[in-house]
């Protein structure tokens, strides 16, 4: 816990002023408050004799305080709000670029719902906790110093019914503590799970119509909503029962004093005045001393969606100190090209998956470079290793230009564009989604890009062209066509490598053909790395690498006819 509480403290700090601002305003509120209290005394005792002050003016300084307490209690309402907003705001981008730099292969191990749910609600449990909890946790002692004060100023005798609630607050505390932790870790594990079902399932609606699981689905999610709620319950039952004790503890105590007040009046030691006020004073200390008391269940609160959000951007990040020397390194070879090359590497999945071992293949700029194989023998995962998504284990990857290298890290990223398999653009219209990776594109170098992606053709005969929305996952396009803007968006960015995985598989063959030779007659000496299942793309490669035995051999002229003749 101290290791969390750590980590809450480094966000805390920064917060520093508005929790010294915060606390102030606190403090004068509870001064405030006692003063009214006071004034509110003198004026029973006024009326009921025991004082010839003026009824009217001390009426009218208690009325004037009560307006001013409302007033601050606003401002300070406004306020909290404001920061705890900030804060949110703030915890939250941190954790998302932070997310965004955490290891790849590391972040796989969550689900999005998983990490959904943690950048949300726990960073929001966390931001509303460090405002709220030192301030409050100071200003609630500060209350309760103060008032035990004025009540034994007052009459002594009235202190005794202070501690009355104490060892039934304190027993309650500590077994709802150890509910607490049990229960915030389940609630937060089956709300991701819960959001991850349901992000799953909207991302996944065509595929279940398509098998009829509509009902399979509900069902589903009825039986996950019925355990989240029965847990929930069952919490729920046990600080009904606490807040059930706490609030017959608190009349007991209330009543007590009442009749002790009573006596003390009807013995003539105090005055009705005195009562009044010992008799809000009692219940305000009762509640002060519980939320003392809830103080280390809500500490737990914390340090729970804390460790929830350790878990995550404690994981190891990437790299991206060699960010200037790659930058030199493009400013010195962008006119000559820069190739890529892989010598000896190995690579294991974290599930202990061996994909590679001794592997060394290259594509120098100008050339294409082919990497064929069946399905799941490790295309993918190599052009992954090449983009530094993940690392080699034995080996070394190299960017190359005449005879300067430099690793492969993360920060070599940028001198890729990259053709995921798959669906990957993003929504918002076409000329948005190219900008993506080059903010200052033109219009023409836009429509220059989607022209060698043979993608001009169906964006002109849009009636918005390059302004046409893209939905979700390149909803509105075909497979192909939104291959095509894939494509574009790659070329755009005028990369020295460019990696296409599968980028031609929904293309039919005539324009596969052509957007291969746009891609080659490009005068840009790029290296490209393409993998593929099909055979028309190889007649046209510098050089074709097969994947055997977890390395990779170079095709002769035999063996990619003979590759082509099997297809
Ligand atoms: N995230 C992952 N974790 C563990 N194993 C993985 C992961 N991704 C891929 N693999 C495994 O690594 C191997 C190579 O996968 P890869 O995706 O590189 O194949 P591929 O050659 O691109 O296949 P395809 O032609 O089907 O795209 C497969 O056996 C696969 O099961
Ligand atoms: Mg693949």
């Amino acid at each position: 816990m101290k290791h969390q509480t750590l980590w809450i403290y480094s966000y805390a700090r920064r917060y520093f002023k508005a929790m010294v601002f915060y606390t102030v305003l606190g403090f004068v509120g509870v001064g405030v408050s006692l003063f009214i209290s006071w004034v509110s005394k003198d004026l029973v005792d006024i009326i009921t004799g025991h004082n010839a002050g003026k009824v009217i003016s001390t009426f009218a300084l208690m009325v004037g305080l009560n307006i001013g307490m409302t007033i601050m209690n606003m401002i300070t309402d406004y306020f909290a709000s404001y920061i705890s907003m900030k804060v949110d705001a703030e915890i939250k981008s941190d954790i998302f670029e932070k997310i965004l730099v955490t290891d790849w292969e590391s972040l796989t191990n969550y689900h999005t719902g998983d990490l959904l749910t943690r950048w949300s609600s726990d960073a929001s449990n966390i931001s509303s906790g460090v405002l709220s909890f030192i301030p409050n946790a100071l200003i609630s002692i500060v209350r309760f110093v103060s008032t035990f004060i004025m009540i034994i100023y007052h009459d002594w005798t009235f202190a005794v019914f202070t501690f009355l609630s104490l060892p039934v607050s304190l027993l309650l505390s500590r077994t709802l503590m150890r509910r607490m932790v049990n229960n915030n870790k389940r609630s937060a594990a089956m709300s991701a799970k819960l959001s991850g079902f349901n992000q799953e399932t909207f991302s996944n609606i065509q595929t279940i119509k398509a098998f009829s699981l509509i009902s399979l689905y509900v069902g589903r999610l009825k039986q996950l909503q019925k355990e989240y709620i029965t847990m929930r319950l069952d919490f729920k039952r046990m600080s009904i029962w606490t807040s059930l004790l706490l609030t017959t503890m608190g009349l007991i105590v209330s009543y007590s004093a009442y009749a002790w007040g009573i006596f003390r009046v009807w013995s003539g030691a105090i005055s009705y005045g005195t009562m009044t006020m010992f008799l809000g004073l009692s219940g305000s200390l009762t509640g002060t001393l519980n939320s003392i008391t809830s103080l280390v269940p809500n500490a737990i609160g914390l340090t729970t969606s804390a460790g929830r959000l350790m878990d995550i951007v404690e994981m190891p990040r990437e790299d991206y100190s060699d960010d200037d020397r790659v930058g030199e390194f493009l400013k010195e070879h962008s006119a000559d090209g820069i190739g890529v090359e892989l010598s000896d590497v190995s690579y294991a999945y974290n599930n202990g998956n061996l994909v590679f071992e001794g592997a060394s293949m290259a594509a120098a700029p100008g050339e294409i470079v082919a990497l064929v194989g069946p399905s799941g023998e490790g295309k993918t995962t190599m052009l992954r290793l090449i983009l530094s998504l993940m690392k080699t284990g034995d080996g070394q990857g190299v960017i190359k230009s005449g005879d300067d290298t430099m690793p492969l890290t993360p920060a070599t990223r940028r001198l890729f564009s990259y053709v995921p398999q798959g669906n990957t653009m993003f929504s918002g219209t076409i000329a948005e989604n190219m900008r993506n990776v080059k903010p200052d594109a033109t219009d023409d170098e836009i429509r220059d890009a989607l022209s060698l992606a043979c993608a001009l053709e169906f964006v002109e005969k849009l009636p918005l062209g390059i302004n046409s929305e893209i939905k979700e996952r390149g909803g509105g396009f075909s497979e192909g066509q939104a291959q095509r803007l894939s494509i574009a968006r790659a070329l755009l960015r005028k990369s020295p490598i460019l990696l296409l995985d599968e980028a031609t598989s929904a293309l039919d063959v005539a324009t596969e053909r052509r957007v291969l030779k746009n891609i080659m007659h490009d005068d840009y000496p790029r290296a490209c790395i393409v993998t593929t299942h099909r055979p028309t793309v190889l007649q046209a490669c510098s050089r074709v690498y097969a994947i055997k035995d977890k390395k990779f051999v170079v095709l002769d002229e035999d063996g990619i006819k003979k590759l082509i003749d099997d297809f």
